[in-house]
């Protein structure tokens, strides 16, 4: 699909269709009062009806039956709710919903005004409707024999109603459009079946990523894993034919005094619980167990694309977790690159383990900060459903502004407590450690297991496993992997300085 941007007026432009937000309980005005005239009135006689109230993501999609010569063919209206409940996310929905209806009618070609009815920067407007009718109109069809009836957009015209706002606008739609990029290509990898998405296969997505946006990229093998100590993590390869793979993204946007930024995601191709087997029913979701490692992954891409002014460093220990013969097994103990010692209770609790060396290898980039992102506990799912992100960390003014960049991107996190009575239930008897500490508190007992392997630097843990998959569809989420912590991540990211 291709985005381009011009100025002028949006009713002598050709398309398909134009599409203009209204505000709920608002007359219409401008462009759009205009067009209701050349109509003779049909969109203020659907509004006083009732039967388009602007409600938020509702749409309307009338014929102009020649009404705009040279210019739109038919005209989409969306609603964007009461005026005084707008945030950037609303304009999102709408631009995803809209997009998603005109594809669903086969048109072609859309135009789209960036300064009706919305008070934001143009700048802004093009940015958000770029990420969301990007991320709405995406697709994982790899395994479908493809439909010749069903016809994409092709392209999609911003017009600004002043020339100078041009630039800025175009600007706006390369941030959204590498954002909303790098959140398919962490969606695409998700999706993929854990047969094809092994952990070698992983370490090729991020080799593939570096090559193209000039990142260094490098793979630890099990040999240099070991050399290194990391005994949790390669505890957990065991039980697999397919050989763990530790990515490494290194990307420099900063001069190198400054001190990078490390993420860290959880990469589990497929958890099926290990020797501490997880029920068949609905094991085949487990394939989404990387969501956290496809995250990192495409923040970096996206940190590059963009250019931002900071330094990043991505890691992934990506495994499968299976039973087999050679699989860890309970009671079995391993010993961290940190050298704290860990009796297995559940081969299940195995995200814990490979994030555990992978915040010890952290340690040496002298990081200002790690954020580490995994669907590492079902009690998270339990807790805050589907709406947020569990956080945890051991730094306030990291914690607040990761919370600002998710009410920002509407990837929403919530803050869980952190107190050390908590630590105790991860004491082990013979060990330093366990890696379950019961039911009870179970997504926060993981954050504290993890701290144990966070050196000297302000750290948070993001527990993504109630977001990282969508059951229903959302207005710019279909269903399926979301892409959960890219646009949060990257959020962040550019708030530094
Ligand atoms: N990958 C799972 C957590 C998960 C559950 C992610 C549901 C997404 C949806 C994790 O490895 C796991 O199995 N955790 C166990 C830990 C338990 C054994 C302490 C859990 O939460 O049940
Ligand atoms: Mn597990
Ligand atoms: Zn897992």
């Amino acid at each position: 699909m291709e985005i381009k941007v011009k100025s002028g007026g949006i009713l002598a432009e050709k398309a398909d269709a134009a599409v203009f937000t209204a505000y709920e309980d608002e007359k219409l005005s401008g462009t759009l009062a205009k067009a209701d005239k050349a109509l003779g009135g049909t969109l203020s006689s659907a509004l006083k009806s009732g039967e388009f109230t602007a409600k938020p993501c509702e749409t309307m999609l009338i014929h102009a039956n020649g009404a705009f010569d040279g210019g739109p063919e038919r005209l989409l209206l969306v609603g964007l709710g009461k005026r005084d409940k707008f945030k950037p996310d609303t304009l999102m929905r709408a631009a995803g919903k809209a997009a998603a209806k005109c594809r669903g009618a086969s048109l072609k070609d859309i135009s789209v005004s960036l300064d009706t009815a919305v008070e934001v920067e143009p700048a802004d407007s093009a940015r958000l409707w770029a990420e969301g009718t990007t991320l709405a109109l995406y697709t994982f069809d790899t395994f479908k024999k493809s439909d010749p009836k069903k016809k994409e957009i092709e392209k999609i015209i911003f017009l600004t109603h002043e020339k100078s706002d041009e630039h800025a606008a175009k600007k706006g739609v390369e941030k959204g459009r590498a954002i909303a990029d790098a959140v398919c290509y962490a969606r695409d990898m998700i999706n993929a079946p854990a047969n094809e998405m092994t952990p070698t296969v992983m370490a090729e997505r991020a080799k593939r990523v570096a090559k193209q946006y000039g990142l260094k990229c490098k793979i630890l093998e099990k040999n240099e894993c070991k050399k290194l100590g990391m005994g949790a993590y390669l505890g957990v390869a065991l039980g697999s034919i397919q050989p763990p793979k530790f990515i490494i993204l290194e990307y420099a946007g900063a001069k190198k005094s400054v001190r990078p930024t490390v993420l860290v995601g959880k990469g589990i191709t497929f958890d099926s619980g290990g020797i501490s087997i997880k029920p068949s029913e609905g094991m085949e979701k487990m394939k989404y167990d990387m969501a956290g490692g496809a995250a990192v992954i495409g923040v970096m891409r996206a940190v590059a694309a963009l250019k931002l002014p900071v330094n990043v460093v991505g890691l992934v220990p990506a495994s499968e977790n299976l039973p087999s013969g050679s699989a860890l097994k309970p009671g079995d103990v391993v010993r961290a690159m940190n050298g704290k010692t860990i009796e297995i209770i559940s081969t299940d609790a195995e995200g814990r383990l490979v994030l555990a060396d992978a915040l010890c290898y952290a340690e040496r980039y002298k990081p200002a900060a790690v954020l580490d992102i995994a669907t590492l506990t079902g009690a998270c799912v339990i807790a805050l459903g589907d709406l947020a992100i569990g956080m945890m960390g051991n730094d306030a003014g990291l914690i607040e502004k990761v919370r600002d960049a998710g009410e920002v991107t509407s990837e929403r996190v919530w803050e869980l407590p952190m107190w050390d009575e908590y630590l105790e239930r991860m004491k082990g008897d013979v060990t330093d450690l366990k890696n379950v500490g019961g039911r009870q508190a179970a997504t926060v007992t993981a954050g504290k297991f993890l701290q144990e392997f966070v050196g000297d630097f302000p750290w948070v843990h993001l527990d993504i496993a109630g977001t990282a998959w969508e059951e229903k569809g959302l207005p710019y989420i279909p269903k399926g992997a979301r892409g959960t912590g890219v646009r949060l991540l990257v959020e962040y990211l550019t708030t530094l300085k």
